[in-house]
Parts: structure tokens; C-alpha cells; sequence
């Protein structure tokens, strides 16, 4: 059993200030408790229990160059010592977009952000303004933060597909959440041309944006089929509707260029945020001039006390010359321990006689139990066993790795041999133990 006796007393102290003694909703989640972290180095994090584990939960994504990483560390103070934030403009923010603007194919022009969430906000509001149309498509099982304009369901086990009364939208995703929000949110299946094109006949004239992941990684890591991204772009295009690409997790991770560069589809705007800052608050949207120009001319607001600050620039910059340099190598050896941890869990599945699948891409996969030969669609996968993969992450942890336990791993650049080994070791000893229970 793994001893959390200290994590169990420190989330009761944390709840008599903290609400609910965590500080986002989707950690109180975690079996058989919350952690509470005391100290993290490259692959590894230790809690105040004295426990140590192989982290590929990697702080829900950002952490790309690992935990405490030192040319992160160094640059980041060295910008503090010139100030953190200014409120004004400085040369960061240049030398940050340039670079993106090299990087990111659809990348005319970029605005920063602190998270994810607020980069999906503003790519809705630049649509919505510059097709003069309200309707946006997203998809079953994809996630695009938590506002009120896109929150409708969550990548969770239990999530449900409840349809409002006009059969249409679904219900929000939390409490509390504008119910008006969402009356233009059209969610449909993904990975799926036919419904695609049929939903396209009945609304496309009044489409302003279809936002995708370009590969659905907040449920099962799941890749576009052959030729349905291409038709994506072709029908945007045809109906001057805004095709953005949500490269939150797969930017600066499944390429230097992410996904649009990887499968040479340009969408229109993408969002970025995660492994841009290395585990610092940046995020941005990048996109085609002509619609960037809404916030030149002041039609569309982009706001925020803290953007583009002098830490969150300095982190990206780091995070991009590490990734990029000696022709991405990093990325591509990330790829390859990736590979490596994939078909050593794929043999073990295999020798425990249990029915499971991974699917994977870049430095990112999704392990799950199910009996089905694969998983291309958000119905196959919901088909899942959930409570089994929350149950296997639990024993992970005895064994000394940390998952998410939704099944999502993401492997750093400092994943390498050693942690290969002890991982498959690990999951050698969780399977024993969870075929036995
Ligand atoms: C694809 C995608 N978009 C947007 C977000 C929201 O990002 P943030 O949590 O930084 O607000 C997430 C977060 O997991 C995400 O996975």
C-alpha cells in the first residue's frame, strides 16, 4: 500500500483555506488521494511522504523539458533580475512571436495569453467577428478549457453526451456555467466525414469556426483518419468558415510546427499554450493575417494584465531554441523513448494475458482497457474501462510511476533508457497485481 498518510493530513489542513483543498477541480480526482508535492527534479517528484515517482503526468503537459530543468531555471531568473512584467512592450515579446511565426505554419501573426483557456476565447471571438456568424462546431471528446463559451462536457470517465432541447448543443459543463453561452455550440462526432459534410449542408452558411484538436488527445490520443482533416480544410474553405486548430497539447510537442506542420494542414487560427512555457503561464493564438487584424484595428479586444511578460516569453524562448535546436533532435528522441515505453507496455499487456490499446503520437499516448482491435472514434472509446485504468494508475503509483489517471502519459525530454526500464518494470509488477484482484 502506498503511504499518503501526510498527503491525507495536509488536503485536510488545505481544506479549511483552499476551496475543496485543491487548486483545479480535476486534481481531487486523484486515487487514493490527492498528492501533495515536496520537492520535483528532471523525471522525478517526490511527496511529503517520501514517496518517489517516474512523472509522466508532467503537470497535465507543460512540463516538456522536465521538472526544475536548469537552462529554464537560469533564464528565467536572469529575465527577473530585469523585471517580470511591465505592462509594457519589450523585446521578448518580438523575439517570441518571430519565432513562433517561424514555426507554426499558420502563423502570421500571435497574441499571448496566461492558459489555454483564454487563447480558445479569443480564437472564438476573432471567428465569430471576422465571418459576421455566431455557430461553432466542436467535437465529442475533445476539451477547449473552461469558459463559458466552449465548456460543455469533460474528458472524464463519466462524461455524458446530454443534447439541450434543440437536440443540437449539450448541456454545460459545470454549475454555474451561462446556459446562453452555449446556444450556438453545435457538438458533433469527430473523426466522421459524413457527419461532417451533413451538418455542413444544414448550417454551413451560418458557421463561423469548426475547432478541433487536430489529434484528439483529452480523449484516447486519437489521430485523424486518413483524408478527414484535408476535408475539414477543403469544406472550411469553401464556406469562409474559420477552421482553428486547439494545438494546446500537440503544439511544440508532435512537431516543432505541431500537428498542422506535421499532416501539412494549415488551419486558420491555432491556440497554443502548455509545453510553450515549460510549466509558465503563456499561451497564445496565431493565425492568418488577415484575421489577426481584428485586434490591429481594435474590433476585436485581446486583454490581459499579464501577457506577454518578461518571465513567460523568457520560458517560451527557452522551451523553443531547446526543442528546435540540432534539427529538433530532442523532439525525436523524445518520439523514440515514446516508441520504446509503448511496445514494452503493448508485450506486457500481451504476457498478462490483458486486453488493452495504446495509441500514440510524438511524445504522447493513451493506454486503455477495452476489447477492441482500435480505437479511431469518441463511441469506441468511451467503451473503455475506466475504473479499471483509475484502479491500475493507483497501483502504478505503489510501484513508483505517476499517471494521469485518465490514461493520457506524456513523456519529457529527459525520458530516456533508464526511465524506460523502470517504468516497464513497474508496469510488469501493476499488471501482476491487477490481474490478481
Ligand atoms: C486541447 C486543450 N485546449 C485547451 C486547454 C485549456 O488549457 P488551460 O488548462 O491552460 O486553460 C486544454 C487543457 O488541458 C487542452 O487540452
Amino acid at each position: 500500500m502506498l503511504k499518503v498518510e501526510q498527503s491525507l493530513e495536509k488536503l485536510a489542513e488545505s481544506k479549511k483555506y483552499l476551496a475543496g483543498g485543491v487548486s483545479s477541480s480535476l486534481r481531487s480526482s486523484m486515487l487514493p488521494t490527492p498528492l501533495f508535492v515536496e520537492r520535483a527534479k528532471g523525471t522525478e517528484i517526490w511527496d511529503i511522504d517520501g514517496n518517489k515517482y517516474i512523472d509522466y503526468l508532467l503537470a497535465y503537459g507543460p512540463l516538456i523539458l522536465g521538472h526544475a530543468n536548469s537552462k529554464l531555471t537560469d533564464n528565467i531568473n536572469n529575465a527577473l533580475k530585469f523585471g517580470s512584467t511591465y505592462g509594457l512592450q519589450h523585446q521578448g515579446e518580438i523575439d517570441l512571436a518571430m519565432r513562433i511565426t517561424e514555426l507554426l505554419p499558420s502563423a502570421d501573426r500571435v497574441s499571448f495569453s496566461g492558459s489555454g483557456t483564454e487563447a480558445v476565447m479569443l480564437a472564438l471571438r476573432l471567428a465569430r467577428e471576422y465571418t459576421g456568424r455566431q455557430k461553432i462546431i466542436r467535437f465529442q471528446g475533445h476539451f477547449h478549457g473552461w469558459s463559458d463559451s466552449i465548456f460543455t462536457s469533460f474528458p472524464t470517465p463519466d462524461m455524458t453526451e446530454s443534447k439541450n432541447s434543440n437536440g443540437l448543443g449539450v448541456s454545460p459543463g459545470t454549475g454555474g456555467q451561462s446556459q446562453k453561452g452555449l446556444e450556438d455550440i453545435i457538438v458533433i462526432d469527430w473523426n466522421n466525414v459524413d457527419c461532417l459534410e451533413s451538418t455542413l449542408e444544414q448550417y454551413g452558411n451560418e458557421i463561423a469556426a469548426i475547432i478541433t484538436e487536430p489529434v484528439m488527445c483529452n480523449s484516447g490520443c486519437i489521430v485523424p483518419k486518413q483524408g478527414y482533416m484535408e476535408k475539414m480544410r477543403e469544406l472550411t474553405s469553401k464556406l469562409g468558415i474559420v477552421l482553428i486548430f486547439d494545438e494546446v497539447i500537440t503544439g511544440f510537442r508532435i512537431s516543432p510546427g505541431g500537428a498542422q506542420q506535421r499532416f501539412g494542414i494549415i488551419p486558420d487560427l491555432t491556440t497554443i499554450g502548455k509545453s510553450l512555457g515549460g510549466g509558465i503561464a503563456v499561451s497564445g493564438v496565431a493565425g492568418k493575417e488577415s484575421i489577426m487584424r481584428l485586434i490591429e484595428n481594435g474590433t476585436v479586444n485581446h486583454l490581459g494584465t499579464l501577457n506577454g511578460n518578461n518571465v513567460a516569453t523568457a520560458a517560451a524562448l527557452t522551451v523553443i531554441d531547446e526543442l528546435t535546436r540540432d534539427n529538433s533532435n530532442k523532439l525525436i528522441k523524445m518520439e523514440e523513448t515514446t516508441n520504446l515505453i509503448v511496445k514494452g507496455i503493448r508485450n506486457l499487456l500481451d504476457q498478462h494475458h490483458v486486453t488493452g490499446l495504446i495509441n500514440h503520437i510524438g511524445p504522447v499516448f493513451h493506454m486503455m482497457f477495452i476489447d477492441e482491435e482500435s480505437v479511431t472514434d469518441f463511441s469506441t472509446f468511451q467503451k473503455r474501462d475506466a475504473e479499471k485504468y483509475t484502479q491500475f494508475a493507483s497501483l502504478l503509483l505503489e510501484e513508483g510511476v505517476l499517471v494521469r489517471p485518465s490514461g493520457l502519459w506524456y513523456i519529457s525530454a529527459l525520458h530516456g533508457q533508464k526511465e524506460v526500464e523502470n517504468t516497464l518494470e513497474a508496469v510488469d509488477r501493476a499488471l501482476k497485481k491487477l490481474v490478481r484482484t
